[in-house]
């Protein structure tokens, strides 16, 4: 039987994305643990650092009753040279569930095929479905249902933009993206969202996308995968600040899934702002992964 990875939300039903943030929230509002974790171990791989990723699974992990072995690829031959399927098929035989931070999607499809757990996508260049399952909690939380409201994103199409167009489709909502000709969405994603029947726009124009929306997104203009002397003048033009900001609806929240760069893509009266959820996001990292990880164990 395949494990019950957790890779990309295109690959789910609504349904199942539904039931683990039901049960995320249930978690939230101190619903009991269920045994599926406990006395189990999650292997987490970081290629790439983290702070909200590691320190929530981990937290997670041993509110579950569980533990986690936490590695960066320096720490395991994998740095070295050894294949990842190899290493794969070695984890495991010691570990329940392996979450891998890498920034070759390559890498984390390969782990999933020759893995015998779990795997967990704990953000690739190309998505960042944690992430995404978090901020749909966090959304419904401050602003109900997110089906059929209007989400527009403004930025770098990048991978957490991506996994936004995931959910999109997934969750029912309109999304609106703003992004520089040089760093937009790819095309293949925006096809197949329209073969799913999502709502999914792409414009070079901000304001347009912002117009009239409920919830406004941004993220970093460099990405750990990206050069980091990338050129970011063409996504200065697309900064979230106050006068964006007053485009959106009356009561329009910022969305950012941290870390931040004040004054870069996002004004510092946004971020630190009565409409900003950065910080309910970052902290229903945990409820939403604890819900992940008790699915991937159950
Ligand atoms: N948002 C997010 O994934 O943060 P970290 O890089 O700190 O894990
Ligand atoms: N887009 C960012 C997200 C960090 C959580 C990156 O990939 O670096």
């Amino acid at each position: 039987m395949k494990p019950r990875h957790f890779l990309e939300l295109a690959e789910f039903e609504t349904a199942a994305l539904r039931d683990m943030l039901d049960q995320a929230t249930a978690f939230k509002g101190g619903a009991a643990n269920p045994p599926a974790a406990a006395g189990k171990t999650l292997a987490l791989l970081f290629e790439r650092p983290s702070t909200r990723t590691r320190v929530s699974f981990e937290v997670a992990m041993r509110q579950l009753g569980g533990h986690c072995i936490v590695l960066s690829d320096r720490d395991m031959q994998l740095g070295r040279g050894e294949t990842v399927a190899d290493t794969a098929r070695v984890l495991s035989r010691y570990v329940d569930a392996i979450m891998l931070r890498t920034d070759r999607v390559r890498k984390l499809e390969e782990l999933a095929e020759h893995a015998t757990v779990p795997v967990i996508n704990g953000l690739t260049e190309a998505s960042h479905p944690c992430q995404l399952m978090a901020d749909i909690m966090t959304f419904e939380e401050h602003r109900g249902p997110i089906g059929g409201q209007v989400i527009a994103w403004c930025g770098d199409g990048n991978n957490v933009a991506r996994t936004w167009v995931q959910a999109a489709v997934r969750f029912g909502f309109t999304l609106r993206l703003a992004c520089p000709d040089a760093c937009t969405i790819p095309g293949y994603l925006l096809d197949w969202a329209r073969r799913e029947g999502g709502d999914v726009s792409v414009t070079s124009d901000p304001r347009q996308a912002v117009a009239g929306a409920r919830c406004v997104v941004t993220d970093c203009w460099v990405s750990m995968a990206d050069d980091p002397k990338r050129d970011c003048r063409p996504l200065a033009s697309f900064q979230v600040n106050a006068a964006l900001m007053a485009l959106a609806a009356e009561d329009a929240v910022f969305m950012h899934c941290l870390p931040a760069h004040r004054g870069e893509e996002v004004s510092a009266e946004v971020l630190d702002g009565p409409r900003s959820l950065v910080f309910e996001e970052a902290g229903n990292r945990l409820w939403a992964q604890k819900a992940i990880l008790a699915w991937a164990l159950g």
